[in-house]
C-alpha cells in the first residue's frame, strides 16, 4: 500500500465506523499520530508500511492496511461463506473486518468438514493469481479414509483422465502418496467443488477426514492453533508461488 488518504475515508473503509463516527473519534482525541492527537480528519495521511505502528485508535495501533494477507488455520465446523448460518470462518477475525472496504475475502475454500491452512486477502488481484489454473499453485491435503487403499488410486489420480461425477472436463494430474493402508497425502492444483472427496468417491472409497497443510511452499506453522490467524509477509506470500 502506497500514496495518501484522507484519515476519516482510511478510517472509515477500515471499518471503525461511518465518516462522522470516525469524525468523533477524532474530535475526542481517540486518534493519535506518532502520539499527537490529530483532531482534523480531513488531513491526508502517507499509508507508509510504518502507519500502523505510529497511528492509535483508542490506544490501539491501526489495523492492517488493505492488501492485508492472512493465514488462518481452519477448524472443521466453520463455514468459508459470508452469508451462511453458523460458525463461519470470519467469526475468528476481529468483528470490525467484516466492515473493511475492500472486503476480506477467502482465497478459494475449504468445505465445511474440512480443517487446515485457508488464506484470507482483500487484494484481488493476488487472490486471482493465486487461484488462477494457470499459476499451478499447489494444494496438499491429508485424507484418512473410511476403505482402506486399494493399490491403483495414485496411478489414476495422476492419468489426468479422471472425471468426476456431473463434471465434462477431466481433472489435471494430481499426486496421491500412501501414507498407511488408511491414510493418503494428496497435491492437487486445481480447486474443484469437493475435489478431493470427490476424487476418492470415484475410486469407491470415502474420506472420512481432511486437512489442508500446505499452499505451495507455505506450510500451516504448527503453532497456529484451530480458529487462530496471522498477519503474512511478503515473504510468506511468495511462498504461495514456489
Ligand atoms: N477437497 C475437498 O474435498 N474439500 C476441500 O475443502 C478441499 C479440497
Amino acid at each position: 500500500m502506497s500514496g495518501t488518504a484522507r484519515l476519516d475515508r482510511l478510517l472509515a473503509n477500515l471499518g471503525y465506523g461511518s465518516r462522522s463516527e470516525v469524525q468523533h473519534l477524532a474530535r475526542i482525541g481517540a486518534v493519535t499520530l506518532d502520539g499527537t492527537a490529530v483532531r482534523d480528519v480531513g488531513v491526508r495521511i502517507s499509508l507508509t508500511a510504518d502507519l500502523p505502528a505510529r497511528l492509535q485508535i483508542d490506544g490501539t495501533s491501526l489495523d492492517p492496511l488493505p492488501r492485508m494477507v492472512l493465514m488462518l488455520h481452519k477448524p472443521v465446523g466453520a463455514t468459508c461463506s459470508h452469508k451462511e448460518f453458523g460458525p463461519l470462518v470470519y467469526d475468528f477475525l476481529p468483528s470490525r473486518w467484516r466492515r473493511r472496504k475492500p472486503a476480506l475475502s477467502t482465497v478459494g475454500r475449504l468445505d465445511k468438514e474440512t480443517s487446515g491452512l485457508m488464506l484470507l486477502t482483500d487484494d484481488g488481484a493476488l487472490l486471482h493469481r493465486i487461484i488462477s489454473p494457470k499459476q499451478h499453485v499447489t494444494k496438499h491435503y491429508l485424507a484418512t479414509l473410511a476403505r482402506p487403499l486399494q493399490g491403483n488410486e495414485a496411478a489414476l489420480f495422476a492419468s489426468g483422465t479422471l472425471m468426476l461425477e456431473g463434471e465434462n472436463k477431466t481433472l489435471a494430474t494430481a499426486v496421491m502418496e500412501t501414507l498407511s493402508p488408511l491414510s493418503a497425502r494428496v497435491i492437487v492444483t486445481e480447486g474443484r467443488y469437493h475435489q478431493v472427496r470427490r476424487m476418492f468417491a470415484a475410486t469407491g472409497n470415502h474420506v472420512e477426514t481432511l486437512h489442508r497443510d500446505r499452499i505451495g511452499a507455505l506450510l500451516l506453522p504448527a503453532d497456529l492453533g484451530q480458529g487462530e490467524y496471522r498477519q503474512m509477509d511478503a515473504a510468506e506470500v511468495t511462498m504461495i508461488f514456489s
